[in-house]
């Protein structure tokens, strides 16, 4: 059993091969944190190890205070869990272990948490751990669920807040995780950024004090992903401790760490609660998100494979799950608004002949939508441009033997639109105050019950006038003058949250009614690139940067925490619409391979030569489809080093058997200096066929490196890079190589 109870010692043991959780009821009462970390022998008592010393007042040292849920006003002045008003307005809980139930596999959650969450498909792959703490005084619960998964190095971590006593008490804030840790000789490791530049790397080593990173939008947003790291600075991608944080959730949230005095650390993660206030009446309960928390003591490396599993198989969910995904044309950059239905036939013919298997129709086709200035809402088909209707477009698009996907921003409308003609209420704003405008557009209050009915009904009538089998799900603004006339004055603070909850809801709703449709996530790009999306829509528009070696960078730093089988990656027209760049279309093609391939230009304005090699990449992708869908995901050399001039990594099949080596060189030099690159996943005792890609017989690192390798030398030699790349094969910028890697008898 991977969760052991020792009614003498009064600890709780999650352990499994990897990694071991320890808790302790202490003498107190209090539910105290040992360790979260490398495994330990499970027969053994851990109720020895030490908990830091206390840093709030000196008649409390010696108390334990590594605290599982840890709230305020009692001499802890880190941050908190968990913080309160009660009915006389003060704010101070004792709580003190109750109960606690342990339980086969991992409970769904409560149909009403409405909250996604991972799951197990047999409760033999996890064990969930329920204790129940209680404040006498006030009659408040807390239940502290945590899951540990049989063979990740993984646990899942979520709270339900309930209030037994007589009074309302009014949450303003109630943190998914917090974790202790025994000292703070870390770095913290934050994936930040913008829109079109989401996800860099940044890292910088934890200091006395707060650190924190969140979102106060309403979405995770581009700014900061709901994810951080601690890593040690010696810690590498295949070396050394490093735990990641992430959360189950789409909205504000916070990610922080705190120094104390002794130089202990704290972490916690959940809803942002700057934004945050949450009545409970007698007999009400709060669910918070679901924290993810990884241990890796095998680098950087190690900790993304426990998240891109987890993410990949026990978050998302439904038919794509585990099924290929399509190659995609998306209309979007070719076209914007200026399209016609035979023009979209004449690039999805086009796309066909390529090899494209799914035509994605974007912004544009409803309303009266020939700008950003009107229509959305208006969710019904523009007959000007489309004659013949979705179903007329989408059957001659099935004619050719592809897919149909559309765009949809259902939390949108316009004041262009009808939508607001008749529910100008609908829109969120404080009234009597103006509204921000935001790319002329207002977001509609996902709070209220009837704009998620009303939207739930419009929708199901698109998808099921035509046959749609993908469906690009976007939101292009953050929520300004956050209210809703549906909340009374004293609950206006559950406005953020149950927002998200209401796109939830209707998520959850439109899935379930249309199994058959594979959502992709978007919001301007990756602004709500977050494990709360991935639980409905098992993969997301990365960026609306699709600069190759711009995707560089975001595409590493996103691979932190999430698989290649969620980052939407396309080829798209030079110079490039976001950076005016001009990169080779094989350099495009090598970087959107890494993850759901697919193009987003005009294939009808190609040249005969890049529509040969057009049809080429499709190929190449479909037959190794699995392995950049499914494959682990290897970083090599990371753009964020070195001066950024080099990028590499790699997906390796999970028998080792193939795998693609990614080798990018963003400016050329001459005299290259001498260089190896050294893989890493392969099976040392077999030999590899090295072919390159795209094929070139005068390339001077396809000459140093094609043949047959062993995997020991690929690893402990590495490929040749730094041979001389001053001839015709490799010459010029912004330059990509693939080495395919297939082991041979
Ligand atoms: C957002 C998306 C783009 C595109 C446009 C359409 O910016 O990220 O991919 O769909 O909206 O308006």
């Amino acid at each position: 059993m991977p969760i052991t109870w020792s009614p003498e010692t009064r600890e709780f043991h999650l352990h499994n091969d990897l990694i071991s959780y320890v808790m302790r009821a202490h003498e107190n009462g209090a539910l105290g944190h040992l360790h979260f970390g490398a495994a330990l022998a499970a027969d053994r008592s851990h109720a020895h190890i030490e908990t830091p010393p206390f840093t709030g007042f000196s008649n409390r040292v010696g108390d334990p205070v590594a605290l599982e849920y840890p709230t305020t006003g009692s001499g802890d002045y880190r941050i908190p869990a968990l913080t309160v008003e009660l009915a006389d307005g003060s704010t101070v809980l004792e709580l003190v272990y109750l109960e606690h139930r342990i339980v086969a596999g991992k409970p769904a959650r409560a149909p009403d948490d409405r909250l996604p969450a991972t799951y197990v498909e047999s409760d033999d792959e996890a064990d969930t751990l329920e204790v129940v703490l209680g404040d006498a005084l006030s009659g408040l619960r807390v239940e502290l669920t945590t899951t540990i998964f049989r063979d990740r190095p993984v646990i899942a971590r979520s709270a339900r807040i309930r209030n037994e006593g007589p009074s309302a008490v009014r949450l303003t804030a109630a943190m998914s995780a917090t974790l202790d840790l025994p000292d703070a000789r870390w770095e913290l490791v934050q994936l930040s950024g913008a829109w079109a530049r989401e996800n860099h790397v940044v890292t910088s080593p934890l200091r006395p004090g707060r650190q924190s990173v969140g979102s106060d939008r309403g979405t995770s947003s581009a700014m900061h992903n709901p994810f951080i790291a601690l890593r040690r600075s010696t810690t590498t991608e295949d070396e050394g401790e490093a735990y990641a944080f992430s959360l189950v959730y789409s909205g504000n949230f916070i990610a922080e760490a705190e120094v104390d005095p002794f130089d202990t650390a704290r972490v916690r993660i959940g809803i942002s609660p700057n934004t945050f206030a949450w009545t409970l009446e007698p007999g009400a309960t709060f669910a918070t998100p679901e924290a993810i928390l990884v241990y890796s003591d095998a680098g950087l490396g190690a900790m993304s494979d426990a998240l891109h599993g987890l993410f990949r198989e026990r978050l998302a969910r439904g038919t794509w799950r585990d099924a290929p995904r399509p190659v995609l044309l998306n209309n979007w950059e070719a076209t914007h608004f200026d399209f016609d239905e035979v023009k979209l036939l004449e690039m999805a013919t086009s796309a066909r002949d390529l090899g494209v298997e799914l035509f994605v129709l974007d912004d544009g086709w409803f309303g009266e939508r020939d700008s950003d200035d009107s229509s959305l809402g208006d969710w019904f088909v523009d007959r000007r441009k489309l004659p013949n209707g979705l179903d007329g477009l989408a059957g001659e698009v099935k004619g050719l033997g592809m897919r149909f996907g559309l765009w949809i921003e259902p939390e949108m409308v316009s004041e262009r639109s009808r939508l607001f003609a008749d529910h100008p209420d609908w829109a969120i704003g404080v009234p009597g105050r103006s509204r921000t405008e935001s790319r002329q557009q207002l977001v509609l209050d996902m709070s209220r019950t009837e704009v998620v009915d009303h939207l739930f009904g419009v929708l199901s009538d698109v998808f099921s006038s035509a046959p749609i089998s993908y469906v690009k799900w976007d939101m292009n603004r953050t929520i300004t003058e956050p209210f809703s006339p549906g909340l009374p004055a004293d609950r206006q603070g559950e406005f953020f949250h149950r927002y998200v909850l209401g796109v939830y809801d209707l998520y959850a709703r439109l899935g379930a009614a249309f199994p058959g449709i594979l959502f992709e996530s978007c919001a301007s790009g990756g602004g709500r690139f977050d494990p709360g999306m991935l639980a409905f829509a098992p993969q997301v528009w990365t960026s609306d940067d699709t600069d190759a070696i711009e995707r560089l960078k975001i595409q590493w730093g996103t691979s932190l925490a999430y698989p290649l089988s969620s980052m939407g990656a396309h080829v798209a027209a030079v110079p490039n619409h976001q950076t005016g760049r001009i990169t080779p279309l094989a350099t495009r093609a090598a970087v959107a391979f890494f993850g759901v391939f697919g193009y987003e230009l005009d294939p009808t304005a190609l040249s005969e030569g890049d529509r040969r090699a057009i049809a080429g990449q499709v190929d190449f992708y479909k037959t190794h489809r699995d392995l950049f869908q499914r494959g682990r995901f290897v970083r090599l050399r990371s753009p964020f080093g070195d001066g950024g001039n080099q990028t590499a990594w790699a997906v390796v099949a999970p028998d080792a058997s193939r795998a693609i080596v990614g080798y990018y060189l963003t400016l050329n030099r001459p005299v290259p200096a001498a260089d190896r690159l050294r893989l890493r996943g392969l099976d040392p005792s077999r030999a590899y066929r090295v072919t390159g890609w795209p094929e070139d017989d005068g390339d001077a690192l396809f000459r140093a490196n094609t043949g047959v390798r062993g995997g020991d030398e690929l690893m402990g030699v590495g490929l040749s890079i730094g041979a001389d790349r001053d001839e015709a094969g490799a010459w010029g910028d912004f330059r990509a190589w693939l080495f395919v890697l297939e082991a041979v008898e």
